[in-house]
């Protein structure tokens, strides 16, 4: 196994019932926040982590994923033709800014199942996987943060939040062990307990470090929580073997998924843009006083 953590994995095959009817004809991760598509962020942020191979496992009606990162010839023609050189040299930055591969999940039997989609692309290399609904407040600071944790423990580890307990049971939710400031050791960990079994207020946010024997597990997991072959059913087995370490990550993070979530993520990300930010706090400032 090569130790240097160059890939990420994005799953990106769900229909986004969540989020209907504006999900109905396009994919969720390509709604747009201010200016780009949710999945773009999610894309940058294992770039700024030093990820320059990224898989999307995605499925039926998710070809408007593959055209935003590849070139456009066409597009970039006519910008070229009118002058437009700031727009072409963006639009060509995305396809340029990581190595993208495509496979599609075929059938919709849960992210365990989804993540297997890339065994035979990630080999054996530690990998990333980055759930795109998910955007993270402290863009690669997360992910780079587990590579660190990884080559200093040389397991598998994944990202938790502290929530409060009546939250838990919207997660995977660990066991833990403090080892370090901010790493925990797990050796156990559950999909979406109840409240009253679960082992901690230590979440999964959507950021895991898998070493390659994730694979191995992933094809021993049968159907666990809602009848799918979770992620987290896996990881418990990871724990158990080659080990799993915790990176407590308390940054936020915005729900792309959710319609509130996604809107208080048009607010902050629009704050924070560097030619939109000023005048869209004045107009925030002018909407509130109306209210
Ligand atoms: C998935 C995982 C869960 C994790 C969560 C993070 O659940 O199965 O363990 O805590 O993502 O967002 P989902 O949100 O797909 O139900």
């Amino acid at each position: 196994m090569t130790s240097r953590v160059r890939k990420a994995v994005i799953p990106a095959a769900g229909l986004g019932t969540r989020f209907l009817p504006a999900t109905k004809a396009q994919p969720k991760e390509m709604l747009t926040i201010v200016d780009k598509p949710a999945i773009q962020y999610v894309v940058e942020e294992a770039v700024a982590a030093g990820i320059d191979d990224i898989l999307i496992i995605t499925g039926t009606a998710k070809k408007a994923l593959e055209d935003h990162f590849d070139r456009n010839f066409e597009l970039e023609t006519l910008l070229e033709r009118k002058g437009k050189t700031e727009p072409l040299a963006e639009v060509i930055a995305i396809a340029e800014m990581a190595k993208f591969h495509f496979t599609r999940q075929g059938q919709p039997l849960g992210l365990g199942h989804a993540v297997l989609m890339a065994e035979q692309h990630v080999g054996d290399e530690p990998f990333v996987v980055l759930l795109p609904d998910e955007l993270m407040v402290s863009r690669g600071g997360t992910v780079k943060s587990m590579v660190d944790a990884f080559e200093t423990y040389g397991a598998s580890n994944v990202a938790l939040r502290e929530v409060p307990m009546d939250e838990v049971s919207s997660y995977g939710c660990a066991a833990t062990e403090d080892v370090a400031d901010g790493i925990v050791k797990i050796p156990h960990i559950v999909e979406k307990p109840a409240m009253e079994d679960a082992p901690s207020n230590r979440v999964v946010m959507g950021r895991y470090l898998f070493t390659p024997d994730i694979f191995e597990y992933l094809h021993k997991t049968t159907p666990g929580v809602g009848n799918e072959i979770q992620l987290t059913d896996a990881m418990a087995q990871i724990a158990n073997g080659s080990g799993l370490y915790g990176v407590i990550d308390n940054s936020g993070s915005w729900d792309a998924g959710q319609k509130l979530d996604f809107l208080r993520a048009q607010v902050e990300l629009g704050l924070q843009h560097p030619e939109l930010g000023a005048d869209f706090a004045e107009l925030i400032k002018q909407t509130a006083a109306n209210l």
